[in-house]
């Protein structure tokens, strides 16, 4: 068992499962553990469900015994919020040898309801026991932009090491930084009319989950980071993306807690 922080150098997004279900055990400590992931904004509400294979719709063969569904009221920011939590899942797995895949293309099947309370069904994982190595060996299998393609930021190479190879729909890698270690601005790739239809919704929650990277790197590196907006930041959104949020070190006091 490594920390989610060591996990992310290594995890993959698994296709390939075992179909027998986890032992009881195991999805209990799953289930405990999701109980207690962090939002990123407070206050929005959200649900998590559990699906087994014959309850999900999904048009890419990708076949797990078990799916974790977020369904969320949609606030302001409902989909980083999703992405963010459903991250640390997908870290939490890993770091346990269990295989996961975020499915953006899946769907409850009918009669699983895609509303509760108030609340609409957003995305879910698959995940299970792998039948594939369930880790990258080395941190050069990743696929991924440099970070000068993705950071024009200062100082901040070390926690942008760990979001740079953070996974995102269709691997878009839809983010750009810009500002310091104690302050970053996060942007946007902006979309056309046609990837918008397919991706606007999805890259949203990519930044999310690139936001679980900086926040729990930032933690092992010795910082802890918040939310803020920056209207700077947003006024100098670099070409061809758009301004999303951005994240600035806690003062230190907040550091020793
Ligand atoms: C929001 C989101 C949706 C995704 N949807 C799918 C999907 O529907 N099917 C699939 O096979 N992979 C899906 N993926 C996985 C990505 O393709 C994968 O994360 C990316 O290619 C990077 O590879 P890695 O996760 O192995 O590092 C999705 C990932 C994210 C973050």
């Amino acid at each position: 068992m490594v920390s989610l922080y060591e996990a992310m150098f290594h995890r993959k997004s698994i296709r390939r499962y075992d179909m027998n279900p986890l032992k009881e055990e195991i999805l209990e400590g799953i289930k405990q553990y999701v109980k207690n992931v962090e939002s990123l904004i407070e206050g929005i509400k959200v649900e998590f469900t559990y699906l087994s294979s014959g309850e999900v719709k999904n048009i890419l063969p990708v076949r797990a015994p078990h799916y974790l569904c977020i369904y969320s009221e949609k606030a302001d920011n409902y989909l980083m919020n999703a992405g963010f939590m459903l991250q640390q899942v997908d870290l939490y797995l890993s770091s346990r040898d269990i295989g996961s895949c975020w499915l953006g293309m899946a769907r409850p099947e009918k009669g699983v309801p895609q509303e509760m309370n108030g609340m609409s069904f957003v995305i879910m994982l698959a995940f299970g026991n792998s039948a594939e190595p369930v880790h990258r060996m080395d941190a050069s299998e990743f696929k991924r932009r440099g970070l000068s393609e993705i950071s024009a930021a200062k100082h901040a190479d070390d926690i942008l090491k760990a979001v740079r190879i953070a996974p995102s729909a269709s691997n878009s890698q839809p983010w750009f930084f810009t500002g310091d270690a104690e302050k970053l601005n996060i942007y946007r790739a902006r979309l056309g009319m046609i990837k918008a239809a397919l991706y606007d919704n999805m890259n949203q929650i990519d930044i999310g989950i690139a936001i679980c990277h900086l926040f729990i790197a930032a933690r092992a590196l010795g910082k802890e980071m918040e939310l803020m907006s920056d209207e700077k930041g947003e006024a100098m959104a670099p070409k061809g993306y758009q301004y999303m949020i951005s994240v600035a070190a806690m003062p230190s006091d907040a550091n020793a807690r």
